[in-house]
C-alpha cells in the first residue's frame, strides 16, 4: 500500500526523495509527505493531501538543503486523508520523525499507555504511536538504533517503517517486520537509499539487500550495519541492480492503462519465449525443481491469489485438469489462510502475484510454507517477496506494470499457467508425445491471437461511448470464459466506477435475473465453443425481460447478431485459449468507459496497486 523512500548521501535529499516517490505513488495516493535533515541538522517535515503534485508544489516553494531524508506516499486505512494525518509522525519534541507502511494492530492500547503519560497526538493514525514510543526508549537508552529495536518489538502487525532524528542525525534506521510490502537497502559508493519498492531507486543503486521480517538496517552514507529484532548482527546477501529493473515511461499513449493493454501481444510471446520449443514441440522450464518423479506424484494442486490474479488462477483450474490432469481448487488467499485447510493429500500450491507483495497471498504463502508444501509462484516484479518464499518463480516477463488495474500481466500469467499445466502434463504421463505437440502448436498461436484480439479497438470506443451512462452492468460467461465475466466486471468497477457484477451465465437465473430491464446491459461472452447454446439461451432469457445485451461473439457468428443489441467481435480459437482472445475487448471497454466517464484510469480513488495490509 503506501510507499516508502529514504536518501542519505552527497546530493541534495529533496529531488531525490521526490522522484523515488513519483515511482512509488501507485502504491497510494491520497496524501504525501517528506522529512529532510538540514544543514543544521534540525528536521524540516512537508505535508500535503491529494496526489505528489502537490507536495512537489510545496518543496518547490519552500526549498530545503539537507543530504538526508525520508518520504511517504500514503494509502488511508486509519484516519481519513489529511495533512495532519500524513506522514511524516514525530514524537513530541518534533526531534524523532517515522514512516510507516502496514497498521499496527494494537495501537489504542499503545495510544491509551502513552496518552496516561506526556504524550499528546496530533493525528488519528496508528502509526503516531511509534515515535513516542521511540521518544520513551531513548530517553531510557541514548541508542536510536536500540530504541528503534525496543519499539519494534512492542509493535503487533506487518510494518515497514524508517527513522531519522535529529539525536542522532547520520543515518536513517529501517525496520521490516511481516510482509507489509517489501523494504529494500541500495547502495552506491557514498549513497545509500532505501524503499518499499526497487523501481524507486533502480535508476540510483548498484546493489540491493532485501529485508526479511524481524531484521532492522541502520543506513548510513559509508555502511550499512543490518541486524535482526533480537540484536543479533547479520551479513546479508545483495544483489546486483540489473536493466530489467528500470522502470518504463508511458511513450504517446495517453494512459499506462492503454499502453499496457497494447503490450500484451509482446508480454504473452515474452513469457513463452525459451520456455516452449516451438519446433520440437516442448515445454523447458529451466531450473524448475521438480523431479519427473514428483510430477508424477502430483495428486492435487491448490492455486492462490486475489483479484484479477484470482482470475488467473480462475483460468489456470481448466489448464491444470484439462492438460495435466490433476485435481485442482482455487482459493481467495485472504480466505484460504484463515481455513482448517487439509494438506492430506498434499497439493502443490501455486501463487499469482504480479507484484509478488499482495499481504493475503504472501500469508497464504507462509501458511503453506510452514506446512512444508513445495510452491510455485507467478510473479512479474524480480526479487518479490514471493519469489522468496517459492521453491520455483515462473516469471511473467512483462517490465513494469504502472497502471493499478491490472493488464498485460492477467494475459502473461494466463499464458504461464498453461505452459505450466504442459510441463506437468508431460512429465506426469497425461500428455502423450502427441498430445504435447499438439498443445504446444496451440499455445504458440497465443501472442497473435491478442494482437488480432486487439484490432478492434475502435468498435468498442463506439460502444463505450453509446453506455457510459448506464449505472449497472451484468457480466455473464461460462467454463473458461466465466472468469473473462468476473475480470470484465472488476476492471469496469475499478477503472469507471461503475457497479458491475461477473457471474456463471448459469447461476443469472438464481437471483441477477430480477435485477434485469433496460436500463442494465448484459454483457454475455459467448463465444463459438461446446457452451454456446447454452448461452444462446441465456441470452435469450434476458432479451425476454427487456434486457439490453452486448454478446461477446466469435467473428463470424451470423445468429447472435440479430438477437443481441450489441456485438463485440473477437478472433475464433482454441477454447482453451478463449480467454486471452477475449480479455482484451473486456479490458478496452472498461478503459473507455472510464475514459468517457473522466476517470483518474491510471490511479482509480481509494485503490493501490500493491495492497500490503490486511
Ligand atoms: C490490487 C490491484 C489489482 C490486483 C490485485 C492483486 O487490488 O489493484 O489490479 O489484481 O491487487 O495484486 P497482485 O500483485 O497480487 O497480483
Amino acid at each position: 500500500m503506501c510507499g516508502i523512500v529514504g536518501y542519505i548521501g552527497s546530493e541534495k535529499a529533496v529531488p531525490m526523495l521526490m522522484a523515488g516517490l513519483k515511482k512509488l505513488e501507485y502504491r497510494g495516493y491520497d496524501s504525501a509527505g517528506i522529512a529532510v535533515l538540514d544543514g543544521k541538522n534540525a528536521v524540516k517535515s512537508q505535508r500535503s493531501i491529494g496526489k505528489l503534485s502537490a507536495l512537489l508544489e510545496l518543496t518547490e516553494k519552500d526549498k530545503t538543503d539537507g543530504t538526508l531524508g525520508i518520504g511517504h506516499t500514503r494509502w488511508a486505512t486509519h484516519g481519513k486523508p489529511s495533512v495532519e494525518n500524513a506522514h511524516p509522525h514525530t514524537d513530541c519534541s518534533g526531534k524523532i520523525v517515522v514512516i510507516h507502511n502496514g497498521i499496527v494492530e494494537n495501537y489504542i492500547e499503545l495510544k491509551a499507555r502513552l496518552s496516561e503519560g506526556r504524550h499528546k497526538f496530533f493525528s488519528q493514525t496508528d502509526t503516531e504511536v511509534i515515535p513516542h514510543l521511540i521518544e520513551e526508549h531513548f530517553s531510557a537508552t541514548h541508542n536510536m538504533a536500540e530504541a528503534c529495536r525496543l519499539t519494534a518489538l512492542e509493535l503487533k502487525g506487518a510494518q515497514a517503517i524508517l527513522v531519522v532524528s535529529e539525536y542522532e542525525p547520520d543515518k536513517i534506521i529501517a525496520i521490516r517486520i511481516g510482509n507489509a510490502g517489501g523494504l529494500i537497502v541500495g547502495r552506491d559508493g557514498k549513497e545509500s537509499y532505501i524503499a518499499s519498492d526497487l523501481a524507486a531507486m533502480a535508476d540510483h543503486a548498484r546493489h540491493v539487500a532485501y529485508l526479511e521480517s524481524r531484521e532492522m538496517a541502520v543506513v548510513g552514507r559509508d555502511s550499512v550495519h543490518y541486524l535482526t529484532l533480537d540484536g543479533a548482527t547479520l551479513v546479508k546477501k545483495t544483489t546486483a541492480v540489473t536493466e530489467q529493473m528500470v522502470s518504463a515511461g508511458k511513450g504517446l499513449f495517453e494512459h499506462f492503462m492503454l499502453k499496457e493493454i497494447s503490450e500484451q501481444p509482446e508480454c504473452v510471446l515474452n513469457a513463452l519465449r525459451g520456455r516452449m520449443g516451438f519446433e520440437l514441440a516442448d515445454v523447458l522450464l529451466e531450473g524448475i525443481p521438480f523431479s519427473k518423479h514428483e510430477a508424477s506424484e502430483m495428486r492435487r494442486i491448490v492455486l492462490v491469489g486475489m483479484g484479477t490474479s484470482m482470475h488467473a488462477a480462475m483460468v489456470g483450474r481448466h489448464y491444470m485438469e484439462r492438460l495435466a490432469g490433476v485435481p485442482t481448487e482455487i482459493e481467495n488467499a485472504s480466505e484460504f489462510r484463515y481455513r482448517d485447510f487439509i494438506a492430506d493429500p498434499p497439493p502443490l500450491v501455486i501463487s499469482i502475484s504480479q507484484s509478488g507483495e499482495t499481504v493475503d497471498t504472501l500469508a497464504g504463502m507462509e501458511e503453506a510454507k510452514r506446512r512444508g508444501l513445495r510452491q510455485i509462484t507467478l510473479c512479474n516484479t524480480p526479487g518479490s517477496q514471493s519469489s522468496r518464499l517459492a521453491d520455483y518463480t515462473l516469471s511473467l516477463r512483462c517490465g513494469p506494470e504502472i497502471g493499478v488495474a491490472s493488464t498485460k500481466t492477467l494475459a502473461s500469467s494466463i499464458a504461464c499457467l498453461y505452459l505450466l499445466a504442459l510441463w506437468i502434463g508431460k512429465h506426469n504421463g497425461h500428455l502423450d508425445e502427441k498430445a504435447l505437440e499438439k498443445q504446444v502448436q496451440i499455445l504458440a498461436k497465443a501472442p497473435d491471437l491478442v494482437g488480432r484480439a486487439l484490432s478492434m479497438t475502435s468498435s468498442i470506443k463506439a460502444l463505450a461511448e453509446k453506455y457510459h451512462k448506464a449505472n449497472h452492468f451484468l457480466y455473464l460467461g461460462r467454463g473458461i470464459d466465466y472468469p473473462m465475466a468476473m475480470e470484465g466486471a472488476i476492471k469496469l468497477k475499478e477503472t469507471a466506477y461503475v457497479h458491475a457484477e461477473g457471474y456463471a451465465a448459469g447461476e443469472m437465473k438464481h437471483g441477477p435475473i430480477a435485477l434485469i430491464d433496460d436500463s442494465m446491459p448484459v454483457l454475455a461472452i459467448a463465444p463459438r465453443n461446446a457452451l454456446y447454446q447454452k448461452m444462446v439461451s441465456n441470452i435469450q432469457e434476458v432479451k425476454a425481460r427487456d434486457g439490453k445485451v452486448i454478446a461477446v461473439a466469435t467473428e463470424g457468428d451470423t445468429l447472435l447478431p440479430t438477437i443481441a443489441d450489441d456485438i463485440i467481435f473477437v478472433p475464433a480459437c482454441d477454447y482453451l485459449l478463449e480467454p486471452l482472445a477475449i480479455l482484451p475487448a473486456l479490458q478496452l471497454f472498461a478503459y473507455y468507459m472510464a475514459v468517457h466517464l473522466k476517470r483518474d484510469v491510471d490511479q482509480p480513488r481509494n485503490l493501490a496497486k500493491s495492497v500490503t495490509v490486511e
